[in-house]
């Protein structure tokens, strides 16, 4: 007989909130665009576009490279931006060479910030980690201050993980 009081696995102490959802399902969403894609551009591509479309509130999102000693701009979706970021300047540089995440209420307040889009008022920018070793950066753009909480950062950093380990072996062979 069915128990309507027993949730099964779907019993947690706290129901996820629709933030959670929402990382949740763009996590498997991008494994699932990854899929049998072994191109780093095109899986790259594909994230940038499934995370533009479903996280409100974004005016740019994309990737920046580690080449030599610049990062460079990868996939993306929103306005053309500039196309190299030297280490430690502007909020994608400072995560880079902090290998953490860097969270910016107001990027005006970001004594550095590179503006590429007049419109970004808050960002979040998370390193692309592989064993410790720098890849380059997820940036995310936002037009409304503090559009960014720590619940995005855990999730876009979940998120960079399953990035990570799906581009790792093209992008450092
Ligand atoms: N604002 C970034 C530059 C990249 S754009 O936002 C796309 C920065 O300060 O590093």
């Amino acid at each position: 007989m069915h128990d309507p009081t027993f949730g099964g696995p779907w019993a947690t102490p706290r129901p996820p909130t629709e933030k959670s959802n929402l990382y949740r399902d763009l996590a498997a969403g991008c494994e699932a665009l990854f899929s049998g894609e072994a191109d780093p551009i095109a899986t790259t591509a594909n994230a940038a576009a499934a995370i533009f479309h479903t996280l409100p509130a974004l005016n740019w999102v994309g990737f920046y490279f580690l080449r030599d000693a610049e990062l460079v701009l990868g996939p993306f979706q929103g306005r053309p931006a500039c196309t190299r970021i030297p280490l430690g300047k502007g909020v994608c540089g400072t995560a880079a060479v902090r290998r953490q995440s860097v969270l910016v209420a107001d990027v005006e307040a970001f004594p550095g910030h590179i503006a590429c889009d007049t419109a970004s008022r808050s960002e979040l920018v998370v390193p692309l980690l592989y064993n410790g070793r720098l890849i380059g950066v997820l940036d995310l753009d936002s037009p409304r201050t503090a559009r960014f909480d720590a619940d995005d950062q855990t999730g876009c950093e979940a998120l960079a993980t399953v990035i990570v380990r799906h581009l790792a072996p093209s992008v450092l062979s």
